[in-house]
């Protein structure tokens, strides 16, 4: 069933000027961009991104690393766009990630892990009005 996942290239990515072979690799795989924008993520968006992690011992880093520079925002539809999306990101963590995935070859520290993407269907629906809202 096609649905639509929520990627973001992190603050990293873009200083280090990897987006636009990032975003190839969504394309090669087969989705479709449905939205894309750069933008500097405010506290508001970013609180409601991460809220499932508001509390944890990483939280504060993580926000002022979202907030460290400019992000790209994406939309990817396609069918199980989701879990394809996460499997082309890779593991969490850089180091853990597998070489040919975009963590695996873009990243090297949890800390910076290059780009997000949504964890479910649900996630996604959830994610993506918080960056594209009124998208249809
Ligand atoms: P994302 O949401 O960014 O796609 O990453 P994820 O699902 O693979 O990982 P998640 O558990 O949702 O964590 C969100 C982001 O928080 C940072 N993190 N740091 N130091 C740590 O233990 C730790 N754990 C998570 C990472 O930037 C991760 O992407
Ligand atoms: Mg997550």
């Amino acid at each position: 069933m096609s649905e639509r996942t929520y990627v973001m290239l992190k603050p990293d990515a873009v200083r280090r000027g990897f987006a636009g072979r990032i975003l190839q690799r969504f394309e090669d795989a087969g989705l479709q961009m449905a939205a894309m924008q750069r933008l500097a993520v405010s506290e508001a968006q970013s609180k409601a991104l991460y809220a499932e992690h508001e509390g944890k011992p990483f939280y504060d880093s993580l926000l002022t690393y979202i907030h460290s520079g400019p992000v790209v925002a994406t939309v990817w539809e396609g069918t199980g766009a989701v879990a394809l999306a996460r499997k082309l990101i890779g593991a969490t963590d850089p180091a853990q990630a597998a070489p040919g995935t975009i963590r695996g070859d873009f990243g090297l520290v949890m800390d910076e892990n290059v780009v997000h993407g949504s964890d479910s269907a649900e996630s996604a629906e959830r994610e993506i009005p918080i960056f594209f809202p009124g998208l249809d």
